[in-house]
């Protein structure tokens, strides 16, 4: 049985109603012939006592609403700094981490799944993390609507869901349009991050980004074939280190966006 989200924490951001509602809506810039299909589903999920806790003590410090306006990072964070997206951030484990390790840079953490909505808001309590904010929303919404062309200093994208059956395969969030969406969001030299344990998606991850015309490989090893060596703040996570001790690969690739078409 789930612990219910308090009523002030749903009206500040509905996610399950979001993750439904969204489902069915198109976005405005997908073209015709890539329709946006979305790329998480509504899922159940316990929602502890302690997370429903943390959307009711923390939700009005850290959760941001969504709203189809430019987000101001300066009022949010108090400051201006290098602003990072992490879309899909599941339990936020990874997310606290590379907060507390870059303290300089400021994190714009969206992921629709309550519970770990909640997960994040208490690492972000017990770390005491300033530079956390959460909107719990489709971040490709977050993307088109929130964020301005050319505002972020790099994007997270760890492990998306793989949708492994072939007839899932159109919900990969990895796709031509949201890979434009996001190079038209990066500063020049800003990077985008993105991980997987499952090879297929690796590879179509390779072929999607290095198709993008605004954005450059930084792997540099011909032995690594495209992919990127770990970067060194994104820490193993315990799902990834049980995997790794199954025999099973991970493959990193970093892209930083070019200032223009070559
Ligand atoms: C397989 S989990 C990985 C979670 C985490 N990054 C990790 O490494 O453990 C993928 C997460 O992405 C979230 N997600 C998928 N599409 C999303 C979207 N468009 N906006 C926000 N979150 C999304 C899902 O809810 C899910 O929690």
């Amino acid at each position: 049985m789930s612990a219910p989200v308090p009523a002030a924490a749903t009206a500040t951001a509905p996610v399950a109603e979001a993750a439904s509602a969204a489902n069915a809506a198109p976005a405005s810039d997908y073209p015709a012939s890539h329709p946006r299909i979305k790329s998480f589903v509504k899922r159940g999920g316990r929602t502890t006592t302690a997370q429903a806790r943390a959307w009711a003590e923390l939700g009005a410090r850290y959760l941001l609403p969504f709203a189809p306006q430019p987000l101001q990072p300066e009022p949010v964070f108090g400051r201006r700094a290098p602003l990072i997206l992490e879309i899909g951030f599941g339990m936020g484990e990874a997310s606290a981490h590379i907060a507390r390790l870059r303290p300089g840079d400021d994190f714009l953490c969206c992921e629709v799944h309550a519970p770990g909505v909640g997960a994040l808001l208490r690492r972000i309590s017990e770390q005491g993390l300033g530079n956390v904010r959460i909107v719990a929303h489709d971040a490709v919404e977050v993307l088109q609507h929130m964020l301005p062309e050319g505002t972020l200093a790099g994007v997270h994208i760890f492990f998306p869901d793989p949708w492994h059956k072939l007839r899932h395969h159109k919900r990969r969030l990895l796709q031509p349009p949201l890979v434009a969406l996001l190079a038209s969001r990066l500063q020049a030299g800003a990077y985008l991050h993105c991980a997987t344990d499952w090879q297929p998606y690796a590879e179509q991850m390779l072929q999607v980004l290095g198709a993008e015309p605004l954005l450059a490989n930084t792997a540099s090893d011909p032995a690594l074939g495209g992919y990127a060596p770990k970067p060194d703040y994104r820490p193993l996570t315990k799902f990834e280190q049980r995997g790794l001790r199954l025999g099973h690969g991970v493959w990193d690739l970093v892209f930083v966006r070019r200032p223009h078409i070559p």
